[in-house]
Order: structure tokens, then C-alpha cells, then sequence
């Protein structure tokens, strides 16, 4: 297949300065030469549309490393991410099932896959409102304090530890409801999309609102393994 005819209008220009002049010149960016991009806030929170920090509550996020690790020991948990380069541990379940379901893990999500552009609905619908018991290996932990400091400032439905391996992305997608997020275990190359927003969640201890309703993603571009306690609204 010949490649469209732009392109091949740009092959045949002749290389070096010349082409860069033309370039600049032509789409009028010199202007952007005169700043140098900003290379410390990117490893900062940047609030946005559809992302936002709470000033309330906060967590211990020491505490919360500490003590998911014993529960990952406790349970033997797989830490190898996966056919994908995530992980899912739920927190919490529907009373009478093991919470380790399809579509405990997963749900209903919205994605543009392939070159169509054509949106298509995966995965079932989850009633998050029927996420209302901790599963057993975090009953008494901080986790459940946590849950019940959640639930006092919103509806609160499953709440997982999402864990992303190095240079991992997940789908372009959107969901039915919004999530918090509370990063316990993070680096400047975790970075969260909502929309056209980009900004990394530093494990802070804040709570992150991001409503999932719009198009997003999370990627991990970092040399370590990012985890997250992510509850989904329940609305
Ligand atoms: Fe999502």
C-alpha cells in the first residue's frame, strides 16, 4: 500500500536546516523555542478536568505498604502480573461469593479498539452497590478503616489493589462510575490520563477523585511496579 501523499511530499524535501527553517517557519513555532518545557512538575500531582485531590481524608500510606504486604504474604498472593503486567486483589465482595469472580475483577467498561473509531461495550455490568463485605484477609486491618472512612464521604462499591508492572499501560477506555484512587506504592513515571489531562498520583496519602466516566488510562513508565487502592462510586 503507497503511503498517503503528505508523506511522501515530506520524504522528498531535502534534509538539514533548510527543512527545519521551512518547518518552523511555515508552522510558525519558533515561539516555542524561547521557553525550556517544564521538567519538575510532571513528577507532581496537576489537578485537571475529571481529577482532583482531597483535602480529606488522609491515610498512612507507610502503615498501608506495611500492611498490605502481610496480607500478600498471608494469601500467597501471584505477584506476577499476569498474562497483561497488572494485578487485581479485591477488598471487597458481594456477601455469599469469593469475590474473585470476571466480573468482581473486571466489569463494564467502553473502548474504541482498532482503526474504526467504532465504540463497543466489554464485560458485564457490576452492581457496586452489592460490594458491601471486606473480603476475610482484610477484616481488622487498616484497609477496613479505610473502607469505612471511604463510605462516610461517598457511596462506596468494589474496592480493589490494582498493582501495574513496569512499562505497562492499560486500555483507552471509560467506565460506568468514577473512582478514588490512593497510591501506596508509586514513582514520578506512574502517570494517570483522563480525557486530554495527564498528571502522576504521588503516594501522598491524599485520596484521588477521577471520574472514569470520560476516556482514560494508567501507565506505568517507571523501573518499579506501581499499586493502587482504587474504590470504585457506587452511583
Ligand atoms: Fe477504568
Amino acid at each position: 500500500m503507497s503511503p498517503p501523499s503528505v508523506i511522501v511530499g515530506l520524504l522528498r524535501r531535502p534534509p538539514g536546516v533548510a527543512r527545519y527553517d521551512l518547518l518552523m517557519s511555515h508552522l510558525e513555532l519558533d515561539h516555542w523555542l524561547e521557553t525550556v518545557p517544564d521538567a519538575t512538575r510532571v513528577a507532581e500531582f496537576v489537578e485537571g478536568p475529571g481529577i482532583r485531590r482531597l483535602s480529606t481524608p488522609r491515610f498512612d500510606v507507610d502503615r498501608l505498604t506495611e500492611e498490605l504486604g502481610r496480607v500478600l504474604d498471608a494469601v500467597d498472593y501471584d505477584q506476577s502480573y499476569g498474562e497483561w503486567g497488572f494485578g487485581t486483589l479485591p477488598v471487597t465482595r458481594r456477601p455469599g461469593t469469593d469475590g474473585r469472580d470476571p466480573v468482581d475483577l473486571s466489569g463494564r467498561f467502553w473502548i474504541r479498539p482498532d482503526a474504526s473509531y467504532t465504540e463497543i461495550a466489554r464485560d458485564d455490568i457490576v452492581d457496586e452497590a452489592g460490594y458491601t463485605e471486606m473480603l476475610p484477609e482484610f477484616e481488622g486491618t487498616y484497609f477496613e478503616q479505610i473502607v469505612a472512612e471511604l463510605r462516610e464521604i461517598a457511596p462506596i462499591g468494589r474496592v480493589r489493589v490494582n498493582t501495574k508492572s513496569v512499562f505497562n499501560c492499560n486500555s483507552w477506555h471509560r467506565d460506568p462510575e468514577p473512582r478514588l484512587h490512593i497510591p501506596i506504592i508509586t514513582n514520578p513515571g506512574a502517570l494517570f490520563v483522563v480525557n486530554h489531562h495527564c498528571t502522576h498520583l504521588p503516594a501522598d496519602g491524599s485520596v484521588y477523585f477521577t471520574d472514569t466516566r470520560g476516556y482514560h488510562t494508567a501507565l506505568n513508565g517507571g523501573d518499579d511496579p506501581r499499586v493502587h487502592l482504587i474504590a470504585a462510586l457506587a452511583i
